[in-house]
């Protein structure tokens, strides 16, 4: 009740406040309006991101949910590898079954054959039972084959089998197991060159990178950093508790131009930190600095090397112009004011694609 009638009411009187109703009425529905259209445009499947690249990735993401082509999915530690992961099976129509995931470098190599593909009773020293494998466990489903890069090669042409035959063994047993998995695996290294340097199967390699899909280092999309770090404040401020309404500028610019080697992860971290010791709803620099970041030079530049920070401006100029073009040539060259063959140039310079 936003008004309360008197009894005896003139009609004008309640004219005014049904009007009033459907003023309030018509705010709120466009503030739940403008808040759900900035979630729509930021933050697809809960991944974040507003960048060109981070764009296709969640592009690519939703095309191949439908599918259950296996997918390849690269890039640097804490770039959101897993996360993609989990919302291409959640959008997927086997979203009901289940999604396993095998962390390949953290299972010591002498278990993973049978973490994978399950044992019978006897098939090893201390093997008293069967075992059901992930592959087993994930049938209907996704396995998740996280640092796939790790792999020892016996495993690499074990997997090869699954991945061609849809069929493989558990350990000790003569009898193959069908199964019908999607396989998404995700490393942080550079598979095409172990192929080359002969330490990962280049079948394999074919096998899983049928749909690839990198995740570029935070580094290179800093325009995403203000709405990952939104994204955080809201949901590290919810969990503390806490009301924290956001950062000082300044202290946004010092985020924006740090190097987050751990990429997303690493940003994650300190923006719950800031948020869980701020004393006051805005965060300060204080705080930040708390956290060694605002260690960083002049906010806007990587260094304080001359050289480096004209490479870096180069770059970022060449990615922004072409962000801002969508992606195309003519536009980026035009709104830097060069010709296209420059531009050529500094994208083969720079090595952006
Ligand atoms: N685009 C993004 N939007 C929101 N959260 C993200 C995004 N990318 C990464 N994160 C968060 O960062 C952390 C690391 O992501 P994760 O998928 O585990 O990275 P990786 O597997 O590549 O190491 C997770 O807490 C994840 O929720
Ligand atoms: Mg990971």
């Amino acid at each position: 009740a936003l008004d309360f009638l008197q009894k005896p009411f003139e009609i004008d009187e309640l004219l005014v406040v049904v009007d009033r109703a459907l003023e309030h009425q018509r705010l709120r529905t466009q503030h739940t309006y403008l808040i759900s259209e900035r979630d729509e445009e930021f933050n697809h499947y809960g991944i974040v991101g507003r960048s060109r690249r981070m764009q296709e990735v969640i592009r690519t993401a939703e095309v191949v949910a439908k599918s259950k082509s296996t997918v390849l999915i690269t890039g640097e530690t804490g770039t959101g590898k897993e996360m993609v992961a989990r919302a291409i099976h959640y959008h997927s129509p086997q979203r009901e079954m289940p999604l396993i995931k095998v962390n390949c470098a953290a299972i010591p190599e002498t278990l993973l054959e049978s973490e994978l593909f399950g044992h019978v009773r006897g098939a090893f020293t201390g093997a008293a039972n069967n075992k059901k494998g992930k592959f087993a466990l994930a049938d209907g489903g996704t396995i998740f084959l996280d640092e796939i890069g790790t792999m020892m090669p016996l495993l690499q042409t074990k997997l090869l089998r699954v991945l061609q035959e849809r069929e493989f063994e558990p350990l000790g047993s003569e009898r193959s197991q069908k199964v019908d998995v999607r396989v998404i695996a995700a490393t942080n290294r550079d598979l095409r060159q172990m192929v080359t340097d002969g330490r990962f199967q280049e079948d394999l390699y074919y096998r899983l990178n049928v749909i690839p899909i990198h995740i570029p280092p935070l580094r290179e999309r800093r325009e995403d950093i203000p709405v990952l770090v939104e994204h955080f404040v809201k949901k590290h401020a919810q969990r503390a508790g806490k009301r924290i309404d956001g950062l000082e500028p300044r202290v946004l610019e010092a985020l924006q131009s740090a190097e987050w080697p751990g990429n997303v992860r690493e940003l994650e971290n300190t923006v719950e930190r800031a948020v869980v010791l701020s004393p006051t709803p805005i965060v300060g620099p204080d705080v930040v600095r708390l956290l060694g970041v605002s260690a960083a030079p002049a906010p806007g530049l990587p260094s304080l090397n001359l050289r480096q920070n004209l490479d870096w401006a180069e770059r970022e100029t060449v990615r922004r112009a072409l962000d801002n073009s969508g992606g195309i040539k003519k536009d980026a060259a035009e709104a830097m004011g060069i010709s296209q063959r420059a531009l050529s140039y500094y994208l083969a310079k720079h090595r952006i694609e």
